[in-house]
């Protein structure tokens, strides 16, 4: 008896498997709702003593979730927050991704079909000269700050021969309303945190962070 309440107690604390986790945070899936996640401070977990013990566990930024609030727009909805985890809209990671890798893909055709404009744009030097671009060597927070600031006009317009048009208007779009919306006054460093594993769709296809 002892045994099977031990062993059921130890089913019920086994930790859940993250969905993703970064340096701060963990997010689990929530078993009820498939579209909501569980957002935790990070944390380790201990088994040295026989039994399962959280440590070093990070608290949940409650600033991010703040901003979350105040610009709908750009965040992922948030549900609910507690001392200890926040219940927060659920992203499609997956298809974030595999947008950013077609507009990295994008580039590379530029780079490759365009020489003489690659060399002499400074942003795209570096790869104008990589004899072995991947699609991987790209980096999209660059990439994309570049590609929706108005300075680099000329190479926004050049991408868009080479991206597909939907995906290209959709980044396109939201960066620049991003841009102009105020947001980044409340960021850290003033700048948003874009990253390929910091953004998903929602339900309806709008683009959105689920960190800042
Ligand atoms: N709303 C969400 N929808 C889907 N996945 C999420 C969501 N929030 C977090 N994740 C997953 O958890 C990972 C870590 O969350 P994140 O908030 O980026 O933590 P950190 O602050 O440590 O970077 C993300 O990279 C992503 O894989
Ligand atoms: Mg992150």
């Amino acid at each position: 008896m002892i045994k099977l309440l031990s062993l059921l107690n130890e089913l019920n604390i086994k930790p859940k498997t993250p969905i993703g986790s970064g340096m701060y945070h963990t997010a689990f899936p929530f078993e009820k709702f498939k579209d909501k996640i569980i957002k935790t401070g990070k944390g380790d977990v201990d088994i040295s003593s026989g039994g399962v013990k959280k440590i070093n566990q990070k608290p949940l930024n409650k600033k991010m979730l703040d901003i979350f609030q105040r610009f709908p727009k750009f965040f992922a909805h948030v549900y609910k927050i507690t001392d200890k985890y926040a219940v927060i809209q659920k992203l499609d990671t997956e298809a974030f991704k595999s947008d950013s890798f077609k507009l990295a893909r994008g580039l590379i055709r530029l780079v490759m079909s365009e020489p003489r404009f690659a060399k002499n744009n400074t942003l795209l030097y570096p790869y104008a000269i990589n004899p072995s671009l991947e699609p991987e060597d790209i980096d999209i927070s660059y990439f994309i700050y570049f590609l929706t600031f108005s300075r680099n006009y000329r190479l926004g317009k050049k991408l868009r021969k080479y991206l597909p048009r939907d995906i290209f208007d959709k980044f396109y779009d939201f960066f620049k309303a991003l841009d102009q919306s105020g947001v980044k006054n409340y960021l850290p460093r003033n700048r948003a945190d874009v990253h390929e594993n910091n953004l998903g769709y929602d339900k309806e296809g709008n683009l959105k962070f689920l960190d800042i």
